[in-house]
Formats: structure tokens, sequence, C-alpha cells
């Protein structure tokens, strides 16, 4: 009997015999099989940043080239059409043509030979000249080396893991460690990634999942709102919650590891397609509740992910092949704006005790992200003591042993340069790399130790919990399904046990619908509305008239376009890998209906961006109040919607929305009626072309809702929940506003895209304060329904000032030992008569030849001890940056009449003239910078008594009062005099005080 693959993998008993015809797929598991299948690249060597075991890349056709190659395929098996006969004739005239230019050359053969052979070694040299200019890199990676990779176990909390950890890897094989660092490749399992199992020691495979707001390609779970709209609430508790019932979820389904929270796009550029995904455009704001998304998510005992590590700001050519270059791009990032900008948010996620974190496609000073020694050795392992293991994005890992030296500890979803062709870059390949010394043994050790030690970190052990992998696939909806499905194997089993894991998360994402919904202008207090029609005229109904296709649900369904890769209907979610299946949608016009008291009020909708308004001027003119719905939408750049590929072309509303705001606006009651428009976008949208209009009374930005749209949206129309969201980013008035670093690279500026984030820190907020540029809406501005004072500023020092933290203490615990002996070649080869699947990616040699022990180049500075940081020392950095040296307070209080929350803000301004200590070079910063916000529920009412008041404090870290010295490569709190101001957004900060 011989031994099968999934014995190795196992987790799925085999339920039926092969069968012949596969389970109908995903429409975008298909659409990957589709763009990623052999006939669509042609051969063309990829680069390998460190030449380590590199193989080959090929080159995908783009999707424009693919259009043009489907079109005039069309053109030609148009047989009897005019363009068919047409081109038949013309043809038949061109060969009677040629016959005769041949008969007139036949003479001179000799030369017309000579000519050709020079036209052809002509057009070779150059093709060969060309490609190798196509193909060639930037000489040297600008990032500097950082080796050997940080060992760990080295903090206290993770103590006992890391023990338990060791005893079970001290006991696995070669074969085995490798087995658990590797994926088994796209579409091998069920989930999006899949590692390999130790079955032998009752070690699992570990399933990885999307993703940031709910569960990828799984059946009956919430799709909560996304992280652009978890950032508008600025409530810490929701943000808790929602990544606790998220994982909740997860675990119930079986998910080891959830691909989120993402804090990276941080949102350099308004336009980037993915920065929905995330919190909004400030370090501390995506921090804050990236942190506290994860304790939600791990709360629960699964592994949240940090993603995407890092400078991943834009779509286009994050990736290698994808956008047509050989390589991504490259974010150029300098020390000081990666520490205070790009990397505060995982600092603080680390600090939060995250598992996990995903180093991202993109390349960062010329240096892949997933084979950056600075990045992932350097910042990540040592700097902020991350104790879990670095997994690659799907593909982001371009060299072998490169990455692994650099500090990448897991190969998802294990494929190698391509998708799905079985050629990993680890796997065998890195089983080879260990018994032949070109990966230290110690190196494996500490891979395997990292992702074993998250294991016991979240109490996966425990088996009455965690008992038997995922219950779902995420490749076909039906209950029996192929086990194997990117493989050759025909088994089938199992799949869909359609656990039902919602609870009442409804509610959950229904608050932080609400909450993320952004009130930016209510002119004559016409929000919030009344059910009944506030008023009637004559005695006759109130007439509300309903505008726009993002009003209703897609007609054909919400989930009707892959992974929600279009613009139909009412926009809830973005579009890529951080979507999921809505369980339902409630679309804003079914709940508004159903809002409506139709007694006295008349509704009447019209869900098309192109209402009749010439024909039927009365749709309009007839309307007390019309409610507009308009939208912007971008996703993940490996699909294109509308012309958008990824990051969004520019930041006006889309699908006409624009025209149909002034038209509704301009008609509504033959210019007597309110305009209420509604806005569900992916970030800012600008609003000039119809903000001013007299007839917008009322905007209500709501972002990406989720599933409990329409009746978030209810909840704040009318009042019930008053509104409290605030912008996680800045309104412009035009793009250009946003100063040059905010512009998306829409083509290729070099072989190498480059991209140089020359504005360093003066991002959004921050650069409309530098240059004093009036926003049309500022970070942080909201409105509510009730008034809120802020007064009694308060300083009090906790803690002297001074320039460096405390000096980097000894590790207090020491990381696992193991035996560096590396094993006999022939103990990695698989059992005889194991059964391999095609294209699985098992960790097994098929040979002992082709390992030979000696000494292989290494990259440069590999051979030097790179200093440890003295920023480092625990999670999130050297502890003493979390001390305490201010806490601020201020007196709330409540002046309408109705309960309502505020979101109080704390922004630091540093003190003017700063020099360096060790440099003596003047350091600039931004006139003011978020540090700390809280959201305070205070009740109003018209006498002002003491419950009306709230005591707001926030506390101050080292951390909050340093910038990132590189001359010193520390945090430096300048001893000057700092200005705190406190108030409700980041231009309206009525308090200041001094420290
Ligand atoms: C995305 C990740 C995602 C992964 C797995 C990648 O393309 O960039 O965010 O987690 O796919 O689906």
């Amino acid at each position: 009997m011989p031994n099968e693959s999934y014995e190795l993998r196992g987790k799925y008993s085999k339920l039926t015999p092969d069968r012949d015809k596969s389970p109908p797929l995903r429409p975008s598991l298909e659409a990957a099989y589709r763009s990623s299948s052999e006939e669509e690249f042609s051969d063309i060597d990829e680069f390998d940043p460190l030449n380590y075991d590199g193989g080959s890349g090929k080159r995908r056709r783009t999707p424009s080239s693919r259009r043009a190659a489907a079109e005039s395929t069309a053109y030609k098996d148009a047989p009897d059409s005019r363009a068919g006969v047409t081109r038949l004739f013309s043809n038949e005239k061109q060969a009677v043509a040629r016959s005769r230019l041949r008969r007139w050359l036949v003479p001179s053969r000799l030369c017309c030979f000579m000519v050709l052979l020079f036209t052809g070694a002509l057009v070779l040299l150059l093709s060969v000249g060309g490609l190798w200019v196509y193909k060639s890199a930037p000489e040297d990676g600008q990032s500097p080396p950082w080796y050997p990779s940080p060992r760990g176990g080295t903090v206290k909390s993770w103590e006992d893991s890391y023990k338990k950890a060791a005893a079970l890897v001290k006991q696995m094989t070669l074969v085995e460690k490798v087995n658990v660092t590797t994926g088994v490749g796209w579409a091998m399992e069920m989930c999006v990634g899949n590692t390999g199992a130790v079955d032998r020691l009752g070690f699992p495979s570990l399933c990885l999942q999307d993703g940031p707001l709910g569960i990828r390609f799984a059946d009956n779970v919430s799709a909560f709102p996304a992280g652009v709209t978890v950032g508008a609430t600025w409530n810490k508790d929701l943000m808790y919650r929602r990544g606790r019932a998220h994982a909740d979820e997860a675990r119930m389904k079986g998910i080891n590891v959830l691909l989120g929270p993402s804090m990276g796009p941080l949102g350099r550029m308004p336009a980037g397609g993915r920065n929905w995904e995330g919190f909004g455009a400030d370090p501390v704001l995506q921090g804050v509740a990236a942190a506290q998304t994860i304790r939600g998510i791990q709360d629960a005992g699964v592994i949240a992910t940090a993603k995407h590590y890092i400078g991943n700001e834009q779509e286009h050519f994050r990736q290698s092949w994808e956008w047509g270059t050989p390589n991504a791009i490259s974010s150029n990032i300098d020390d000081r704006t990666l520490h205070e900008l790009y990397a505060w948010p995982f600092a603080d996620s680390i600090r939060a005790g995250v598992a996990s974190v995903m180093c991202s496609y993109n390349q960062v000073n010329d240096s892949y992200a997933c084979g950056n020694s600075k990045l992932l050795n350097g910042i990540l392992k040592d700097e902020l003591g991350f104790q879990g293991f670095v997994q690659s994005d799907w593909l982001a890992q371009r060299s072998g042993v490169g990455s692994a030296l650099a500090g990448l500890d897991m190969s998802m979803p294990g494929d190698g340069l391509k998708w799905t062709d079985g050629k990993s870059l680890w796997g065998a390949q890195l089983t080879k790399a260990v018994l032949n010394s070109s990966v230290p043994m110690e190196r494996l050790n500490d891979m395997t130790t990292r992702i074993v030690a998250a294991w016991y970190q979240l109490g996966q052990d425990n088996r009455t919990v965690w008992d038997g992998g995922p219950n779902f696939s995420s490749w076909t909806n039906d209950e029996v399904g192929l086990l194997h499905p990117g493989s050759d194997d025909k088994s089938t089993g199992i799949v869909n046990k359609f656990v039902n894991p919602q609870g009442g998360h409804g509610s959950i994402a229904r608050d932080v619908a609400a909450e993320g919904t952004v009130l930016v202008k209510n002119e004559g207090d016409i929000l919030p509305l009344s059910r009944n029609g506030s008023a009637t005229k004559n005695g006759s109904k109130y007439r509300v008239g309903i505008f726009g296709d993002d009003s209703r649900t897609n007609p054909n369904g919400p989930n009707s376009c892959a992974d929600r890769g279009c613009n139909i209907g009412t926009l809830a979610m973005g579009w890529g890998s951080g979507a999921v299946e809505f369980p339902y949608l409630v679309a804003p016009l079914d709940a508004l209906r159903e809002a409506f008291d139709t007694d006295s009020v008349y509704v009447t909708d019209f869900p098309t961006n192109t209402p009749p308004i010439k024909k039927s001027p009365e749709i309009l003119m007839d309307q007390d109040l019309c409610l507009v719905f308009v939208n912007s939408d971008a996703g993940e750049g490996f699909i294109a919607a509308d012309g958008i590929r990824g990051d969004r072309n520019d930041l006006y509303l889309q699908k006409g929305g624009d025209k149909l705001v002034q038209d509704v606006a301009n008609g509504c009651g033959n210019g007597t009626g309110s305009t209420v428009v509604v806005v569900h976008a992916v970030g800012p949208v600008i609003l000039e072309k119809w903000i001013d209009l007299s007839g917008v009374k009322a905007v209500l930005l709501a972002h990406l809702p989720g599933q409990e749209s329409g009746n978030a949206l209810v909840d704040i129309l009318f009042g019930d929940k008053n509104p409290s969201g605030k912008l996680p980013y800045t309104i412009a008035k035009r793009a250009e506003d946003y100063g040059e670093g905010s512009k998306i690279l829409y083509y290729p500026n070099g072989v190498v895209p480059q991209q140089n984030f020359t504005e360093g820190v003066y991002i959004d907020y921050r650069h409309f304060d530098r240059y004093n540029i009036t926003p049309r809406y500022e970070f942080g501005f909201g409105l509510s329904y009730t008034k809120f004072h802020l007064s009694s500023l308060f300083v009090h020092q906790t803690k002297a000032k001074t320039p460096l933290p405390s000096t980097r203490a000894d590790a207090v615990v020491a990381p696992p030992d193991f035996d560096k002996t590396i094993p006999a070649p022939e103990s990695a080869l698989a059992p005889p008569g194991f059964r391999k699947l095609k294209k699985y990616i098992y960790p097994y040699i098929s040979s002992t030849s082709d390992v030979t022990v000696g000494r292989y180049p290494y990259p440069s500075g590999y051979s030097v001890n790179a200093p440890l940081s003295p920023a480092g020392g625990d999670q999130g950095g050297n502890p003493s940056l979390y001390d305490i040296h201010a806490t601020v307070q201020a007196t709330l209080t409540n002046i309408g009449d109705r309960d309502g929350a505020a979101v109080v803000q704390l922004y630091v301004q540093f003190p003017p003239n700063t020099t360096d200590t060790a440099s003596g070079a003047p350091v600039a910063f931004p006139p003011r910078v978020l540090r700390a916000f809280d959201k305070f529920a205070v009740p109003g009412g018209l006498d002002k008594t003491a419950g009306k008041r709230k005591k707001v404090a926030f506390e101050v870290t080292r951390r909050d009062l340093s910038y990132w010295s590189s001359a010193q490569q520390n945090w430096v709190m300048p001893t000057g005099t700092f200005t705190f101001w406190m108030g409700f957004s980041s231009r309206d900060l009525p308090l200041t005080g001094k420290f």
C-alpha cells in the first residue's frame, strides 16, 4: 500500500474514490488559474536579488494585452463578417504581390540573404540588449545588511510557549521542520494558506485565511465594516470588539491564523487601492486600531497577522510581473520616516503581542521586503523584539536562501516565483539548502520554533477547542469537494460543514458602521430626520425621493462579482483578498423604506445614477427631501474594474456620482427641497463639485459599512445614534493639495519602478499644516447632533525629560538551544513508495547526489554581527520608550441637549529649534502630530449638572515625545518646550498647554 501524501499533511479522510468531474471552483480561484495558466507567460528569467536559487519566472500578459488578444481572435473567427471577407481578399492580393517580389529578387539571392542575415543579427542584438536592460536591476540594494537573524524566545511573556515549542521542535526531523515552514501550495488544501503538518508529533497543518474584515471564501460568516470605517469610529472598544468577533468566527471555522489587521498601506497616497483595509492616514490612529484589533483577535485564541510590512503604499507595480515589470516597485524610505510613520503601527502591534507579521510584495530601498535583512532581522526582530513568525505575502518571497537568512520564517502559499507550478523556493529547496549548509541549521530551528511557539502562545494546542482543521473550503461551495484542488489528485471528501459562527455579530457590525459614519455638513440642522416627515405641506404627505445606484443592492446579488471586484449597487466593501461573501447586505433603500412612516411620508426611489430627470422633471420637483447615494471604489491590484486597476484613477465620485448630486441638489423640490448626500467610499473623495450648492444640506461619509449598511445609516439619519465618527484622513479641495508624494506612480519610471518617499513624515494633515493649505475637511473632523466644550487643560509631568531611553537591558530570557548537527541527506528522502501529488509542495529531496556541503556565497555583510539596537529590548522596542512622562487632563462638557460622544484628540508640537545632540543637525517637525485620542460618551441636557461633564485624561510616553535619530539609531526626546494641543480635530484645538 503506497503512502499517500495526505497522510503526511492529513486532515481529511478520503471519502470517495477518484471522481472524474471536479466540483465547481469558486470564481476567484478559476480567475487565479486563468491568469496564471502556462500559455499566458512567455519565458523570461526572473531576477533574484541575492542570486540564490532563483529559478525562472515568466512574464505575464497584462490584462490589456489579454483583451487585445481576445479582440483580435474574435475578429479572425468571424468568417462571414464583412471584415473577414475583406481580409481574405486583401490576403490574396498580398500573396500575389509577394510572389512577384520574390520572382524579382531571385537573380540576387545572395545579396538578399546577406541583407536578411544583417537584419536578423541586428534584431537579435537589439532584443538581447533590450532584454538585458529590461531585466537588469539596480546594482546594489540600498538597504543595509543586518545579520544574523535574531532568535525568538527572548521575552518573558513568551517564555513558556518557547519552552514548549523547543521541546517539540527538538523531536522533529529536518523534513518535518521544513514542512512547518513552507506552505503546501496555492489551493492544495482548504485555506488560502496551509502549512505542512507533523502528524507524528501532533503538530497540525495551520490554516491561514484572509482577511481584515471577515473570513474570505467562507460561508455563513459576517461581513464586518472595513478597516477605514473602524478607523473612522475612533472608538477603541469597538475596534477590540470587531477583532474579537471576527476571530471567534475564525476559530469556529478552524482557522489558526487570520491575515489581518492591515496597517500598511498607511495611506500616503489617498488613491491607494488598499488603504481601506487599514485604519487611516496617521501612524497613531493605525497603531491604536491595529493593536486593539490584535488584542481582540488573539484573546479569541487566533493568531493575528500585522500586514503588509512595509511600504506597500500603492497597487501599481506592487508585485513582480503582475504589472509587466520584472521587478516590483521600490519604496525608497529614509530611516526616520520609516520609524516615525510606516513602522510605528507595527511596533504597536508587536507590543500588543501579535504572533505573525506578513512582509509585503514591494521592495524597500531596492531590496525585496521579504528578503530585506535590515527590515526583518534588524528592525522587526531585533529592535521591535518580534517573537512570532514572519510569513511572506502570497508570492512576495523572491529568493530562497536569501529570504531565509534575511529573517523570513514561513513561505506563503509555498509556491515559488510563479503560481501553482510546484516549484517552491523552500520546501525541498530549503531542505537542500540546510543539508548543504547554505542555510544554517540554527536558522531553520528558529523559523520552526517561532511558528510552533506562536501556536502554543495562542493556546492552539488545546484539543478541546482546536479539533481538526478548517471545516470549510475556499474553493467550492459544495459540501463534498476535492481535497487537493490545486493538484492532479481527484480524491474528494466533506469539505464544507456549513458551520455558522455569526452569533450576534450583526449588532457589532452595525455599531461600527454607524460610528464610522462621519457627518461633515448639516446645514440648518436638517439632520436628524423625523420618521414621519418633519414638514408636511397642508396635510399632504411628506415626499422623499431616493436616488442613486448606490442606494440598492446589486441586482445580481451582493456577491455576484468575484472578490467583490465590481462596483454595482451599494458599496459596502472594497475588492480583493480583503473582501468576503456577504451573508446578507441591508441596502440603504430597503432600510429607509422600512424606517419612514408611510402614513405620513411618501417615498419614491430611483436607484440609478441616470434618473430620467429631463423626461420627467417632476421626479425631482415634487420632492420635499432628496436622499442621494454615490460612491467611490478601489481594491487589490489583481482585479481591475471599470478601468480602475487597484488604485483609484482620481479622487472624484465614480459612475457619474458628482453629476447626479448636482442634478438632484439643483432640482430637488424645484430648488426648495433639501438634499442629503450619502457617500460610500474607500477613502477621501473630492467634494468640491457640489458641496457648496445651496440644495446640499447634509453630507454623510459612510465609508465601507459592511453587511449592516442600511440599518447603520438609518440609526444615524434618524438620530437613534448621534454621529460620532471622525475623518481618518484629510479631505482636500484639490487632489494636488495632498502634495507630490501623494501621487500614485501609474507608469513605470524605470526598469525597476522607483518611488521616493521624499516628503518624509509630511503626509496627510502634516502636509496640509506644514504648507498652510486649507482642506475642505481636516483629519479628525466630524459633526455631532450635540455640541461639546473642552476646558481646564492641565499638564502633569510624571517623569523628567531626558534625551535617550534607558540603556537596553540584556534579554531576561535566553532563546532555546538546539543541536546544530546537519543530518545525513538520506534522512530527507521521501519514504519508499510515497506518492507525490502534482504541484504539491513537499519537504523531501528527490536525490542525495546534488547535496554538496561546502562554502556558499553569503550576502555582503553576512559575516559581520550587526550591533543590537539601543532602541530594542522587548516587544515594541525598549520598554522605557513606553514610560509615561506626562498626563494631560481636561474637562469635557456636552453643551447640547442630546446625548452624544466626542472624540477628544491630543496633538503634540515638538520644541522649536531642535538640533540633534549627536550630529548637531537641525531637526524639523510637523506643526503637530496626533499622539492620543479617546471617545467619551457624555449625556446631554439643557440644565448643566455635573453629570454632563467628564474628565478626560491622556498619558504621554517617551516615544510620543521623541523623534528617530538616524545618527544615534535611537529615539531621542528633545529637552526644549513641547506644546500639547487638545481638541476635536487636527484644526479645532481649543486648549493648549506647555511641557
Ligand atoms: C494579499 C494579502 C493576502 C494574500 C492571501 C495577497 O495577494 O496581498 O493581503 O493576505 O494575498 O490572500
